[in-house]
């Protein structure tokens, strides 16, 4: 079998990460092979050509193809996945509106190139920021394609604060399970561990533990954990120098290769369009506990919320509803 995959944003930092770790197989596994599509605008395309020239040197036995274009219709022309990397971030001094308009110039149109040209089964995740609320302005734009196929990357947030227990618990990481990452890909994020376990043991029980008692446990997670999960971004910058671009990478291959193969160990976070759940609006792009069955997502139901968790979901859900407010405002949705 041969896999389709389209990168956009292919020549710059995380583009460059993936694509090796694609074509090693590390994310469809060893028996698929894959064509990859690259995108990139004019100025991108000599940064993705020249990943293009390491892929053949990388000889690597499941790559099938690699073309790079700066044509969006060529690029999602029967992809089966995309990774919509490039973006627009912000930067400093940029006014929101200013932001939003420039993404919806991408997305708007890369959700219409995927309309036309994506084959029956895609699946599309976004990385590139403000990740949730480009994925609602793609979805926005492909009116055949089921909106539950477009996400966007909460994987990263959520791998970062299973690291920051499983090393404060001195555990591995692969016995910390159903950590939520709740909202939006932002500061207002809420990584939440209430029903998170170790060893078939409650972490807020650990925690407690670990902390002389469920008081200091609570604060810890407010003044420690969450900002640290949440700014983490601003902490990499700050000691590497450079964002985040192979845990991003990483995060991007976990997310998809779950959504394939179905989540092991418990359940993921994953921002998808609201069914309603847990009071978020219905299609708006917020992040879930979910777990991948028979390839789709279905988002983890009926968990209590508390007053500690409550209010925090709703400032984040608030800060997508307003992005959502603004692009409507500005014609994009
Ligand atoms: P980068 O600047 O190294 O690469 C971005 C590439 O996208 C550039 O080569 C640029 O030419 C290309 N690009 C821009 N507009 C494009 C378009 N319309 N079509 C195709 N390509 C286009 O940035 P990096 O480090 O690779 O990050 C990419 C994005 O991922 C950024 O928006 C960043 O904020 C976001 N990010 C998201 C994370 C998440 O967890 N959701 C984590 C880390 C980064």
């Amino acid at each position: 079998m041969t896999t389709t995959i389209t990168i956009t944003g292919a020549g710059g930092q995380i583009g460059y990460a993936l694509l090796f770790r694609i074509a090693a197989g590390d994310l469809l596994g060893p028996d698929e092979r894959v064509r990859l599509k690259l995108l990139e605008i004019p100025q991108g395309l000599r940064g993705a050509e020249g990943a293009a020239l390491e892929l053949q040197d990388g000889a690597f036995g499941l790559l099938e193809s690699v073309d790079v274009t700066d044509d969006a219709g060529v690029a999602f022309d029967g992809t089966n996945i995309a990774f919509l990397v490039g973006s627009r971030p912000r930067t400093a001094g940029m006014e929101r509106g200013d932001l939003l308009a420039a993404n919806g110039g991408i997305f708007g149109p890369q959700g219409q190139a995927l309309n036309a040209g994506a084959a029956d089964d895609v699946r599309i995740v976004v990385v590139g920021n403000p990740a949730n609320t480009n994925a609602l302005i793609a979805a926005a734009h492909a009116p055949d394609i089921p909106s539950e196929r477009f996400t966007a990357l909460t994987r990263l947030d959520h791998n970062r604060a299973v690291g920051q227990l499983s090393t404060l618990l001195g555990v591995p990481a692969s016995e910390v399970r159903d950590v939520t990452i709740w909202g939006n890909h932002s500061a207002t994020q809420f990584p939440d561990v209430a029903h998170a376990t170790v060893g078939g043991r409650g972490v807020p029980e650990l925690l407690a533990e670990r902390f002389g008692g469920e008081v200091a446990a609570r604060a810890w997670l407010a003044d420690e954990f969450i900002p640290r999960v949440a700014k983490r971004g601003a902490e990499i910058i700050e000691v590497r120098g450079s964002s985040s671009v192979a845990s991003a990478a990483n995060a991007a291959i976990d997310h998809v290769r779950d959504w394939v193969h179905g989540t092991q160990n418990g359940w993921t976070s994953v921002a998808l369009p609201s069914d309603g759940s847990y009071d978020v609006p219905a299609g708006l792009v917020s992040s879930f506990p979910a777990r991948s069955v028979d390839g789709a997502w279905q988002i983890v139901r009926d968990l209590d919320l508390d007053d500690f968790a409550a209010p925090r979901i709703a400032a984040s859900v608030a800060e997508l509803v307003e992005e959502r407010e603004a692009v409507r405002t500005l014609g994009l949705l």
